[in-house]
């Protein structure tokens, strides 16, 4: 292997074959080339303005990034591994293209800062980009749980039937989780958008830099305040990856209700044939295998998220190689996430639900039984009391196989003398639902309210950047 020009001036040899096949980053990390290229940009013009070196060489080198861009964009640019990296891959195009002047782009920086520049303006790209696709989820969870605001069906603790609740307000508790999320990530912003760039390699630079210049010029907020932490921090990939796990959890969980939803022996949903498959030998099938795909992808989030912080575990400062790993790590979670994320907005607009089957479901399981207590307590029995009482109107309705409903007045006084026929009207599940008013609860004004206040957040368009 020949030599490496930016840093082989005190080897005698090159890397070995496999050595420049296992450290290259170039092969994925050229995802990056046009973050690098804003970087090398905005660090040009500040070292022109700063009058380290001309404005007529600082103008060179943004015309000749500029064309490196262009070929990039072209897909003309042809990348080459012995060059190791998305850096030094532009910076040597930069040197052909402009000549002497392409090798001072480096003065007064290092590729430890550098990656560290360019990394952040990636995260960043790609964060807003999630949070983007997480508040357009959230609006169709809107719009489906508007939809179907007057369908009830049961809501469930330990999977086990417990209330009716409204099918909207199901809905609207992922909306609730995708608006955390993108909160989550216009605040993580907050830390991802901070220049390393005059950190140089981890002790700083002897040249009169302006790193608020190339920050600015970046529309990043704020600046490193230590150079050692500055090349070494990956909090903000943490961070990030942490972001994207708990938004796929989320999906991740609708995905499991989807499932579970799916089964012939809810069939509270039918799935849209495009998200659906089909079995090859059982004909009856139709499995719900996206949101099944969906659901074990979260694994490989989570894993980028572990990954990163073992990595990071037993670094000493500064900058280690292994850091390069951080790459890899949140591209995946990126394509997983990102691509998850639209899938399920699309899917989530063509499931169709069955509200007379989840009608139907909520009269099996007795979800009407704390009504029963509550009335037996408005009667003016102590509520302790009065849930005992209710456990024996169930215990006598399982027995009988009949819901609450359905037992005589005469057998239900025989309970307790202090229930009446108003009773049923207490025990309808629709009214159950209604009753629900109090602030979040699943009932109608609730609902309103909700869906007035996530309205209010879709329309707000902060600009977090
Ligand atoms: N490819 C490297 C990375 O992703 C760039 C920085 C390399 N710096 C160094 N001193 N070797 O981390």
């Amino acid at each position: 292997m020949s030599k490496n020009k930016s840093w082989g001036g005190r080897f005698a040899a090159g890397p070995a074959e496999a050595v420049a096949e296992y450290t290259q980053s170039v092969s994925f990390d050229r995802a990056l080339a046009l973050h690098d290229i804003a970087g090398s940009r905005a660090h040009a013009r500040m070292l022109g303005a700063q009058g380290i070196l001309s404005l007529a060489e600082a103008e060179l080198l943004v015309k000749g990034l500029d064309r490196v861009q262009e070929e990039i964009e072209q897909g003309r640019f042809i990348w080459k591994q012995e060059l190791e990296d998305v850096h030094m891959n532009i910076e040597s195009r930069l040197t052909e293209l402009t000549g002497n002047v392409g090798k001072k782009l480096h003065t007064g920086r290092s590729r430890n800062d550098q990656v560290g520049l360019s990394f952040r303006l990636f995260v960043s790209e790609r964060m807003q980009e999630w949070r983007n696709l997480a508040r357009a989820l959230a609006r169709v969870f809107v719009v489906r749980a508007s939809e179907h605001a007057g369908d009830i069906l049961p809501g469930y603790t330990h999977m086990q039937p417990a209330q009716p609740v409204s099918l909207g307000q199901h809905l609207l508790a992922y909306a609730w989780m995708l608006r955390r999320d993108a909160m989550r990530m216009e605040d993580c912003q907050r830390r991802v958008r901070v220049s390393p760039l005059g950190a140089g390699a981890l002790a700083g630079t002897v040249y009169p830099l302006d790193p608020h210049a190339v920050a600015r010029e970046l529309g990043f907020a704020e600046l490193f305040g230590n150079s050692m932490d500055a090349v070494s921090d990956r909090d903000f990939v943490l961070e990030a990856l942490f972001c994207a796990s708990c938004g796929m959890m989320h999906l991740s969980r609708f995905c499991e209700e989807i499932i579970i939803w799916a089964n012939p022996a809810f069939g509270f949903v039918r799935l849209p044939d495009g998200y659906a498959t089909g079995s090859s030998m059982m004909p009856q099938k139709k499995n719900p295998d996206v949101a099944e795909l969906m659901r074990g992808k979260v694994g490989r989030v989570y894993g980028s998220l572990l990954n990163m912080l073992t990595v990071m575990k037993g670094l000493p400062l500064t900058y280690n190689r292994d850091l390069q790993e951080d790459k890899e790590a949140f591209l995946d979670a990126d394509a997983t996430y990102a691509a998850s994320l639209g899938i399920m907005a699309d899917m989530l607009r063509e499931l169709r639900f069955d509200a007379p089957r989840m009608r139907a479901a909520c009269a099996g399981g007795f979800l009407n039984a704390t009504e029963l207590a509550d009335y037996l307590v408005g009667k003016g029995i102590a509520f302790r009391e009065a849930h005992y009482l209710t456990g024996e109107a169930v215990a006598l309705a399982e027995q009988r196989g009949l819901g609450l409903e359905d037992l005589p007045l005469e057998e239900l006084r025989n309970i307790c003398g202090a229930i009446d026929a108003d009773v049923f009207a207490a025990l309808d599940y629709e009214a159950a639902v209604r009753r629900r008013e109090s602030a979040g609860g699943t009932g109608p004004s609730s609902l309103r309210a909700q869906i007035a206040c996530l309205r209010e957040w879709l329309k707000s368009d902060i600009d977090v950047q």
